[in-house]
């Protein structure tokens, strides 16, 4: 029996023309989370098991990490989300570092989940979080970030929808609305998080175990399908929470350019380090109506490494939901190859052939050599087929003369070019 060829489930090869494009997002990524100050960091991809056990929540932790026991008879984890390392290094050096901390980082992450479209066991993940700022305006920079990400990608608008809740509001609702105990909060928590996945009847059959009575399921409800804060009854207007995400949406609003921004209640996020803001971005597109982006405040985390607590929010960006995003609207480009030429002997190698590409390879140009011996039309097709745009045809008389033609691949036209003139002509 032979081998298999597939790729571990979950998981993508990424063949060159694929890594192509995850090139040009990561660049565009890179380069618009350095347009608002953000540096790059990384950290292991194992980490002790106990970093995850204190905040990620219990579905990550119980049924999507890939654990296992190393030699040494530690218990180790493939990073399922970056947080817990990010918070763990921050920590390490809570007292050199200067704050605030502006960072990101595009980790590759492991879950045990069922693969389905935009989702995979292995993904990349922008992460971008700020440290150090308590204030509102670290909210209103990590969300108007999140929005120029998008749209540097030539995104307008209506592609996305910034939907905002907030973790203080809905613990307000749960303890003092609803009077729920700690455990019964959480219950309701998770049912909130899963409303989206499961029929209304089930959810309401849920709920009506949690709360006291249908009157108090039909409020909830009610409270759920709120998308304006204006609507907020009366009685909650003034509820924990809810005055910053007025305060918040109206500082947002200054930017015409930011997109929709709205309150939605139904936002909870499956991790317990969030403490107050949380926020997602969904694709408005009806066929991939998914988060992209999610993210929120979690101040407590890098207190939980023993060192005093920092004010920290960021966010996270898939790398499939945003190609699907991309494609879905049609903001990908063709993204050529690096190589910028391809050099296509006549004769068998010689040392003249060698410098001579030597010569313009000085010149900055990558250059790809073809000194096989078949026809030159299929040397041609062959540079072609690789997305090559200029090809020279290399003889002897071009190594007497120095002067060389370049083709132009993509509209056939040809031009005469002297041999220290070629980087030149080709970058301009
Ligand atoms: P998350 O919501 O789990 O947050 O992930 C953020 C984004 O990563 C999601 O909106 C989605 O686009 C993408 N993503 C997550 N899981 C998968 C998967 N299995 N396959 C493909 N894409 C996926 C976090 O991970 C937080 N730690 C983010 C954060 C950073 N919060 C604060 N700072």
């Amino acid at each position: 029996m032979s081998l298999q060829t597939q790729p571990y489930k979950g998981a993508r090869d990424f063949y060159p023309e694929d890594k192509r494009i995850q090139k040009f997002m990561f660049n565009k990524l890179r380069r618009a989370v350095e347009t608002y100050g953000y540096e790059e960091y990384d950290a292991p991809m194992l980490e002790p098991l106990d970093i995850y056990l204190a905040k990620s929540g219990s579905e990550i932790v119980n049924d999507q990490t890939y654990t296992f026991t190393d030699r040494g008879d530690r218990q180790v984890v493939i990073r399922p989300e970056m947080t817990p390392s990010v918070s763990r290094m921050v920590a390490a050096k809570r007292n050199q570092l200067n704050f605030p901390l502006r960072w990101y980082s595009i980790p590759n992450l492991w879950r045990y989940e069922r693969p389905q479209r935009g989702r995979y066991r292995e993904h990349w993940q922008l992460n971008v979080d700020l440290f150090g700022e308590a204030s509102l305006s670290a909210e209103g920079e990590i969300i108007n970030l999140a929005s120029h990400i998008l749209k540097s990608f030539g995104a307008t608008n209506e592609m996305f929808e910034i939907r905002l809740n907030s973790r203080k509001f809905m613990e307000y609702l749960a303890g003092q609305t609803f009077s729920l105990n700690a455990e019964n909060s959480l219950s309701l928590f998770k049912l909130i998080d899963r409303k989206n996945k499961i029929d209304q009847e089930v959810f309401n059959e849920q709920a009506l175990g949690i709360l006291s009575g249908q009157e108090d399921v039909d409020r909830l409800l009610y409270i759920l399908d709120l998308d304006d804060i204006r609507n907020i009854p009366k009685e909650l207007s003034s509820a924990d929470g809810i005055v910053d995400i007025q305060t918040l949406i109206s500082n947002l609003s200054v930017n015409a350019d930011i997109g929709k921004v709205v309150f939605d209640p139904n936002i909870m996020r499956g991790f317990d380090y969030y403490n107050d803001m949380v926020f997602e971005i969904f694709d408005t597109h009806p066929e991939n109506n998914r988060a992209m982006m999610g993210g929120g405040r979690y101040d407590g985390l890098v207190g939980l490494f023993g060192v005093e607590p920092v004010p920290t929010i960021g966010f996270g960006l898939g790398d499939a939901t945003l190609l699907n995003f991309l494609q879905i609207h049609e903001l990908l480009p063709t993204v050529s190859p690096e190589t910028d030429l391809a050099v296509l002997l006549l004769n068998e190698e010689s040392n003249d052939s060698q410098s001579l590409v030597a010569e313009l390879r000085k010149q900055g140009l990558n250059i790809a050599v073809d000194f096989s011996d078949r026809k030159v039309g299929n040397k041609i097709r062959w540079a072609e087929s690789k997305g090559i745009k200029y090809i020279i045809v290399l003889g002897q008389d071009e190594i007497d003369s120095q002067i060389l033609s370049i083709k132009n691949l993509s509209d056939g036209s040809s031009e005469t070019v002297e041999l220290n003139l070629v980087g030149k002509y080709l970058k301009n």
